[in-house]
């Protein structure tokens, strides 16, 4: 990868659509199974601590590494000290792992880390923003993108501060559209987003409150590209595109609604390429969450619920999941997103 990976996706790519970095979500299994559905996607990593890679090899062979289905992989990083991200870029340039570019979080609004001058602080600390885009630049031959939010609190200029991040080169921003003090109240708002691409020669991503694909096409508008998150939970279908899709008739309200057969799958998908990646009992307590919100719709789920809850192992899972399979074996091609099972 190199500095001008973002303008070339550019021009081969009138709008791409990005998974949001998502903590305790978007690990390499999570982007596996969004990608597996949705190729076309293009992914940014849940938020990992330039302090903590620097500090723990552990750490760095944990999440750096990743599947092929996953690239082109950005990697996000937070911190507040220039030169610690620098020493965390080289450490994530390294060719053995393959990451195409790297993202700042400049937008996270969580208190008590804000409070430390961390995340969307960096808002309201506009240099070292600056000189921690700048470091990093300097530091890697990879593309520096940041995310952040419109303003902290309304007395920021969003045009100013994304302006000098392009100056500091900067290739790309993401902008979610709600204020780091709205946190995640109202709705987000794309019309500053739209006004600052054209005040950008670099890239813009629009973010906040898509729906679905469709959705995301509508509200693109002017900028170069958008970015889906909360509603990708356990829904990976909400990436494709309905005209282009060869099924239309089965997308309600924007959305592809797949089978049992479908979403057994990618419940199975979810756990195998999770206990790849994570130790037995990390994994245990983490797929427990996907598990059951996977088919939530489907009204049989509650004779297995505790099951699924409860899971020790890949093979209980695997079970469980064939249990599911064989009980409702005439239903498997039913769509319980729109009711076809009662
Ligand atoms: C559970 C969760 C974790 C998040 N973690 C991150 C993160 O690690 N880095 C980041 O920049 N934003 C993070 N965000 C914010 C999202 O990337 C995105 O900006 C926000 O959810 C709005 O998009 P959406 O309405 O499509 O979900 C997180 C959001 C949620 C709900």
């Amino acid at each position: 990868m190199h500095k001008n990976f973002w303008q070339d996706q550019l021009k081969l790519h009138e709008k791409l659509c990005f998974l949001a970095p998502m903590d305790w979500y978007g690990d390499s299994a999570y982007r596996q199974s969004m990608k597996r559905i949705a190729p076309h996607i293009y992914c940014i990593s849940e938020f990992y601590s330039a302090d903590g890679l620097i500090h723990s090899k552990f750490l760095a062979d944990s999440v750096l590494p990743h599947q092929s289905i996953e690239d082109p992989l950005i990697i996000q990083i937070f911190g507040k000290d220039p030169e610690v991200f620098a020493k965390a870029a080289k450490i994530i340039s390294d060719p053995k792992y393959n990451i195409a570019g790297i993202d700042v979080n400049m937008g996270c609004p969580a208190k008590k880390v804000v409070r430390s001058w961390h995340w969307s602080s960096l808002l309201i600390n506009e240099q070292t923003a600056f000189d921690i885009v700048k470091s990093l630049d300097e530091a890697t031959h990879l593309p520096i993108s940041v995310k952040t939010r419109l303003s902290f609190d309304w007395n920021q200029d969003l045009v100013h501060f994304a302006q000098w991040l392009q100056k500091s080169w900067a290739k790309l921003v993401t902008i979610h559209g709600r204020t780091a003090k709205q946190a995640y109240t109202g709705n987000a708002d794309f019309t500053n987003i739209y006004e600052l691409q054209k005040n950008m020669d670099i890239p813009v991503i629009g973010n906040g409150d898509v729906e679905h694909y469709d959705d995301g096409m509508s509200k693109v508008q002017n900028l170069s590209w958008f970015m889906i998150g909360r509603r990708s939970f356990w829904n990976p279908w909400c990436f494709l595109p309905e005209a282009t899709h060869s099924t239309p008739e089965f997308f309600r309200d924007g959305c592809y609604q797949p089978t049992l057969w479908e979403m057994l799958e990618a419940m199975e998908f979810h756990a195998s390429q999770l206990v790849a990646t994570k130790w037995e009992r990390k994994w245990s307590l983490e797929i427990r969450k996907h598990l059951v919100q996977y088919i939530k719709s489907f009204p049989g789920v509650k004779d297995f619920r505790k099951r699924l809850v409860t899971t020790e192992s890949i093979e209980q899972t695997r079970e469980t999941i064939s249990d599911i399979r064989n009980t409702f074996e005439s239903k498997l091609t039913s769509r319980p997103w729109l009711g076809e099972i009662e």
